[in-house]
């Protein structure tokens, strides 16, 4: 149990014992009037959309980070959401998934909109996006990477000139292929579910994107290798509306040292990477 949830536990039995003394909740009838006398809902203080409910928005599939998995709670599985569903359990909060656009997420027009607390989605913390956004600590270190079929001639960046490359549509890796790689032809896709088949299909020559997402692939399939990585030291955060979830923003931060401290956070991890990232 949290300390979170010994304060809520503590407070409902303290709200119990007033009903006590004061004679009511016996036919239920003072109950009204003294505040209703059940326990406050999980997370009532968060400021959440719906509650007792933590809903995160994410772009699906970026695996090994987000995935439909219908064997997990949420109906999503991945080091986000895993990672996300224990802070929930914490909090006493059960936690849905929306799946939307990752362009749209990480401007913060979705969070800002309303449409979710809190944005789970491999997002890199950048200056350019707090403008928009608050994010939590930490959780993920990452970098980009160059994913080339086996046999093709592209030994790195420097080869890409005039050379179809495919990038997701407002991340990180878009803007450092436009910065790195300006002769290229860049096609920006909605997200890695549509630029996978597209490498496969032979319709780009290459995919710039998250190290572990392109490693991903280059596990899966041999066919396919990461030619070149780039150290842009980015790390991952969960994003909220700039100013409107602090309370959350807070909670979710106690949870995510609580995860580390008790090992969760490393369980978690172990059980999607293997290697340096
Ligand atoms: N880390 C990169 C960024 O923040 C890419 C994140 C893409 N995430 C996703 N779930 N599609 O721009």
């Amino acid at each position: 149990m949290s300390a979170r949830q010994i304060r809520l536990a503590a407070a409902a039995s303290g709200a119990a014992l007033l009903l006590a003394a004061c004679g009511a909740g016996s036919d239920g009838g003072d109950a009204e009037t003294t505040g209703g006398g059940a326990e406050p809902a999980a997370g009532a203080d968060l400021e959440l959309i719906q509650d007792g409910v933590l809903t995160a928005c994410s772009e699906v599939p970026f695996p090994p980070f987000e995935v439909e998995d219908a064997d997990a709670p949420s109906g999503y599985s991945g080091f986000d959401i895993d990672l996300l569903q224990a802070i929930a359990d914490n909090l006493g909060l059960e936690l849905t998934i929306a799946d939307v656009s990752f362009d749209a997420l990480q401007s913060g027009t979705t969070l800002v909109a309303g449409q979710c607390d809190i944005g789970a989605s491999a997002m890199t913390i950048t200056d350019e996006r707090k403008a928009n956004l608050d994010f939590s600590d930490p959780y993920y270190d990452s970098l980009q990477s160059l994913l080339v079929a086996a046999d093709s001639d592209i030994t790195g960046i420097a080869d890409l000139a005039g050379r179809s490359v495919a990038v997701q549509q407002g991340t990180t890796g878009e803007a450092y292929a436009e910065a790195n790689a300006p002769e290229a032809k860049l096609t920006a896709y909605p997200g890695d579910g549509e630029m996978w088949p597209a490498l496969q299909a032979g319709q780009v020559e290459a995919i710039l994107q998250d190290w572990p997402v392109n490693r991903e692939h280059e596990l899966a399939d041999p066919d396919y290798k990461i030619v070149e990585q780039f150290e842009t030291d980015e790390q991952y955060g969960f994003a909220f509306a700039k100013g409107e979830k602090t309370a959350l923003q807070e909670a979710v931060n106690t949870e995510l040292q609580a995860l580390r401290d008790d090992g969760t956070y490393d369980e978690i991890y172990s059980s999607y990477f293997t290697d340096n990232s």
